[in-house]
């Protein structure tokens, strides 16, 4: 794909499924990429199975100063951010009556704040630079919701409406802003959601069903997507 040789991209929870698939697609194309995760270890492992073209950055998202150290130590050391993915997510599932203010607080912390502070501090930059390009894993509990998932589904839902407005705000600047919704995929996100044993073997089978390929999304399934909408062949998508 045009454009992703030599860029450098922030990938948030790229400790994690999709996040791990999706650096490892853009450093294959040439991008440097800042690994960023709450969870030290993954973000090693993940840049470790890279290479040379990944750093791993501890952060928590919902911290806004950690994530402004963390983005300018990436950029110190590899130079500005010309693509962000915001990835990292977090939900406990639970029907919306039984659960209480601190769980919701926590999925919004990650879920909204989370990447609204990312993306205010990396968006100043290439505001400056008048290019750069931000995606983020929203789902489609954004757009037809998900039992269970109340909380979730209004931040990724909150997501989606924020970054049509964001494209709007900074199509002039030159900045393209995407979200990509995926559906139930093989990570441990889903698994903590479908639960283990019998009953979770029949909630995957269930999912499988409802879905017109009849398997799961892979990790792998979204690294090229990612790396289209960050590349130059996706100029003149913004808002999707
Ligand atoms: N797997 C699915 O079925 C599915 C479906 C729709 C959307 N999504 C979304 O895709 C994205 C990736 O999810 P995944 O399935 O790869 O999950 P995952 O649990 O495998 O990975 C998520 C990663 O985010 C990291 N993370 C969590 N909280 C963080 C924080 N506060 N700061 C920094 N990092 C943090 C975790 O440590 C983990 O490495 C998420 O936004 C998720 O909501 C997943």
């Amino acid at each position: 794909m045009k454009g992703l040789k030599g860029k450098n991209a922030i990938v948030t929870g790229a400790g994690g499924g999709l996040g791990t698939a999706i650096s490892q697609r853009l450093a294959e194309a040439g991008c440097s990429v800042g690994i960023f995760d709450l969870n030290a270890e993954a973000a090693r492992s993940t840049a470790r199975s890279i290479g040379e073209k990944a750093s791993a950055h501890t952060v928590d998202i919902s911290d806004l100063d950690a994530v402004k150290k963390a983005v300018a130590e990436f950029e110190e050391k590899v130079g500005p951010v010309d693509i962000l993915v915001n990835n990292a997510g977090w939900d406990k599932v639970g029907n919306f009556l039984e659960t209480d203010k601190a769980l919701w607080e926590k999925i919004v912390a990650i879920n909204l704040w989370g990447p609204l502070h990312v993306t205010h501090t990396v968006a100043q930059g290439m505001t400056a630079r008048g290019k750069g390009k931000i995606i983020t894993i929203a789902s489609d509990a954004a757009r037809v919701g998900s039992s269970g998932e109340g909380v979730y589904s209004a931040c990724k839902g909150g997501m989606v409406a924020f970054s049509k407005t964001l494209a709007r705000e900074l199509a002039r600047k030159n900045i393209n802003v995407n979200v990509v919704c995926p559906g139930p995929s093989d990570t441990p996100i889903l698994n903590d959601f479908v639960g283990e044993g019998e009953v979770g073997q029949k909630i995957y089978e269930g999912l499988k069903r409802a879905i017109p390929f009849k398997r799961l999304g892979q990790p792998e399934d979204f690294g090229g997507i990612v790396a289209f909408l960050a590349s130059d062949e996706a100029d003149y998508i913004t808002g999707r």
